[in-house]
């Protein structure tokens, strides 16, 4: 793999600053975030006022957990503009999550919004290896969903060439890759799975393509998953983090040289960690649930948001800023199987271990006589044909996912081409046990 290392000057001061430095930034930043907040939000003035805080009591960072948190159910119930700390006319781009169920929740953003997030996608692309001049495909989608548009803003910042192919019609992305040569892919990994088994249907060699670098987020994967799609490709593989409701992609990024954790950029995004029962912040490096305070952002500005991601805080290492470490998964996206919490990333990285087992996976649960019982299919790798073979695959995962994780799993190794893809995000898990 090419050495992508950032050069020499080729990073922006606050990028190394010194930690004292960093903390007076956000304490400044912060102020007039939670003022911002609590003058132009009327809901934020009401929690402030029911919790006795005004801005003014915020002295140091610590001080920021005597504030309210805020919710997802918060946006769904301002639905669709009741956040905005600014007049709808400032807001000149809208986005929204799609949601399950009810309403999707609305953010927006002013022109100064586009420009910090523009920046900070730029930051994440370079932190990646990508450099102007490069050519950028990016296969997130494109539309009310963040992934697309914000990539997009980030490299044309950046100085790329951008290829806005958004999700879907897997083989001309394929084609567009062979044709174009991008340096640079920008696409949930999972949709980077679907791409990569067209190559192979086509005939062709991925590790013979152009690309150098592929930044990957919007969903949790492993660090098994980055070996697999390095091996792949024989191109660096680097994690991006964003949420809509803060900002979309490039809230936190790896850098390439120590793909250690994400970098989350402080000077604009304040992370705590919380315990997610009740609600204490944690210290750096327990692990909790991931809470933001926007620090610049004008039109929607979030304090102490819960975002539901489980992860930890480590130290700065290629930049100043703390890391998080590689998400394990939503609290929402957690199984209790018999007492035993799993994630859908914990299966991934067993069956990352098994041989003749492809990454295309779906967990599924239902209830037989009261119990709840996990079935992980999961379909075989093309070499792995036999019906003898696949015994000894799915013998093999039980084996592991028993023995690592301590739960039960029946294993259904299936045809190459029988689990859903997604173009997007991909579905982990479907539960059909019956609604309590
Ligand atoms: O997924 C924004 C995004 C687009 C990030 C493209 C990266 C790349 P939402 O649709 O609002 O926004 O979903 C946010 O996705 O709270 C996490 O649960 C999950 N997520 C996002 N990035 C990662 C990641 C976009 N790198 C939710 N690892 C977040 C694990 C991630 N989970």
């Amino acid at each position: 793999m090419e050495d992508l290392a950032p050069r020499h000057g080729d990073l922006e001061a606050i990028e190394t600053a010194s930690r004292d430095e960093l903390a007076a930034l956000q304490l400044e930043r912060m102020k007039w975030s939670l003022a911002h907040a609590y003058e132009n939000v009327p809901l934020f003035r009401q929690r402030f006022d029911d919790k006795g805080v005004h801005p003014f009591d915020l002295k140091t960072l610590a001080d920021l957990s005597k504030f309210p948190f805020t919710t997802k159910t918060d946006l769904r119930d301002n639905y669709p503009f009741g956040l905005f700390a600014v007049p709808r006319e400032k807001i000149v781009r809208i986005h929204a999550s799609s949601g399950t169920t009810g309403k999707p929740t609305v953010v927006g953003y002013t022109a100064n919004d586009i420009e910090m997030w523009a920046n900070l996608a730029a930051r994440s692309i370079r932190a990646s290896g990508g450099r102007p001049g490069d050519i950028v495909h990016i296969a997130y989608g494109y539309g009310l969903f963040t992934g697309g548009l914000g990539a997009h803003y980030g490299a044309e910042k950046l100085g790329c060439t951008v290829v806005p192919v958004s999700g879907g019609m897997t083989e001309r992305q394929v084609t567009l890759i062979q044709d174009f040569k991008p340096r640079v892919i920008m696409v949930t990994p999972s949709y980077l799975l679907a791409i990569l088994d067209e190559f192979r249907r086509q005939g062709l060699d991925p590790r013979e393509s152009s690309l150098a670098t592929g930044i990957f987020g919007a969903e949790p994967w492993t660090n098994a998953m980055r070996l697999e799609i390095e091996e792949a490709f024989d191109m660096h593989a680097v994690d991006i983090y964003g949420l809509s409701e803060v900002l979309g992609p490039g809230v936190a990024n790896e850098c390439v040289e120590t793909k250690d954790g994400l970098h989350v950029w402080e000077d604009h995004f304040y992370p705590e960690i919380i315990d997610p029962e009740t609600g204490e912040v944690l210290p750096d490096g327990e692990v909790g649930e991931l809470v933001f305070t926007t620090l610049t952002k004008e039109g929607l500005p979030m304090v102490r948001y819960r975002t539901r991601d489980l992860t930890r805080l480590l130290p700065g290492t290629a930049r100043s800023m703390r890391r998080i470490e590689k998400i394990t998964g939503r609290s929402d996206d957690m199984i209790i199987l018999r007492g035993v919490n799993v994630f859908p990333t914990q299966i991934e990285e067993q069956i990352l271990k098994c041989g003749g087992l492809s990454p295309h996976f779906q967990i599924e649960l239902h209830k037989k006589e009261r119990l709840d019982v996990m079935t992980v299919r999961v379909e075989a790798s093309p070499d792995c044909a036999s019906g003898e073979d696949r015994k000894a695959s799915a013998a093999e995962l039980s084996h592991h996912i028993k023995s690592v994780i301590g739960v039960s799993a029946r294993i259904d190794v299936t045809e190459p081409g029988q689990v859903e893809r997604s173009a997007g995000k991909a579905k982990r898990v479907v539960d059909n046990r019956p609604k309590e």
